[in-house]
């Protein structure tokens, strides 16, 4: 634990207590200096101290901020977010872990910030990142698979958002294939995957999940508002961002083990329970063209399955997918 975690540790436990400088000092084993220059520096991140002559300082609030050590504290990971990077803003969490990764960052590498000013979507798209209000965050991933098995991560991304949101948070979300989180057809979370390999390895997997916590209409540009939504205008109030950010390392790590353990199967399923794509009739975008069909199923790599007008199965990659009414 860094400092700043025991310190943010011990006056949580604290509660009401007021905790003398001296008696933090003592037990910290660092100079009341170091002690005021800590508390200082929370205070400068929104964190309410009082401070009473002769008695010491207590936390009275502590800000929904997605620092480090908020996020640490209460994890329940064995590997995802074991080391955390913060950032205020960051040009994007997944440039970020890139760097990360190439410099050698361990599996579960975290990196979290509060804005992102060249936040990236799927398809070369811009991912709106503004400041204090949702979640970018993005974990390196060190998997010993094949290349063609990434798609199933992202789904399994995924799977794991939707089960938190609709487990802890009581909202109907759902996902559109391949990983967009859905609540009322309207988008909440993005993931973008992206993925550093040789031939026959992967190097590293980045998963980069964004999602719309606590903005509301008028912090969204009409364009946005059109197809996007937040857990919060869902749910008609406030959330803290730090127990969800902790919930889906949580429920990824269990996955992840599940997929390394028992393969794409159990996933594929929990998946297709979650997803609202299947049996529609869906307008499929790529690259090359458009078509329109009936979405069959994801197969056992994690490729939408369409069945075509003339009634041959086309196998979809990668995509923009309307679904219709
Ligand atoms: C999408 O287009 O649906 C994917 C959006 C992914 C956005 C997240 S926010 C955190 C991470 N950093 C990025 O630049 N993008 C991803």
């Amino acid at each position: 634990m860094t400092l700043r975690e025991q310190l943010l540790h011990l006056f949580k436990e604290s509660g009401n207590q007021f905790l003398s400088g001296e008696e933090v000092s003592k037990k910290l084993g660092v100079s009341r200096t170091a002690v005021w220059k800590h508390i200082e520096e929370l205070r400068e991140e929104g964190y309410i101290f009082e401070a009473v002559r002769r008695s010491g300082y207590r936390l009275v609030t502590t800000p929904d901020v997605i620092i480090a050590e908020e996020i640490s504290l209460g994890l329940e990971t064995k590997e995802l977010g074991q080391k955390i990077y913060y950032y205020a803003s960051v040009d994007s969490t997944n440039n970020k872990c890139q760097e990360l990764a190439k410099n050698g960052a361990p599996h579960g590498t975290l990196v979290v910030a509060e804005e992102q000013v060249g936040g990236k979507g799927r398809l070369g798209r811009v991912w709106f990142s503004p400041k204090g209000k949702n979640i970018f965050m993005s974990f390196i991933l060190r998997p010993n698979l094949e290349i063609q098995r990434c798609p199933q991560l992202t789904l399994l991304s995924a799977v794991s958002i939707v089960e938190v949101i609709r487990e802890y948070y009581g909202i109907d979300a759902s996902i559109k294939w391949p990983n967009d989180v859905l609540i009322k057809g309207k988008k909440i979370c993005g993931i973008l995957t992206e993925l550093n390999a040789e031939a026959d390895r992967i190097n590293w997997v980045i998963i980069g999940i964004g999602i719309n916590v606590n903005i509301d209409e008028k912090d969204l540009p009409p364009e946005v508002l059109e197809v996007a939504t937040s857990l919060r205008m869902e749910k008609g109030e406030k959330l803290l961002r730090v127990p969800l950010i902790q919930q889906i390392l949580k429920r990824f790590e269990e996955l992840y083990d599940l997929y390394l353990a028992e393969g794409f199967l159990p996933i594929k399923g929990r998946w297709e329970k979650q997803a609202i794509t299947i049996g529609k009739k869906v307008t499929i975008r790529t690259l090359q063209g458009s078509f329109t069909g009936i979405a069959e199923g994801i197969d056992e790599t994690g490729v939408l399955l369409v069945r075509k007008e003339d009634g041959t199965i086309q196998q979809v990659y990668s995509a923009d997918v309307e679904i219709h009414p």
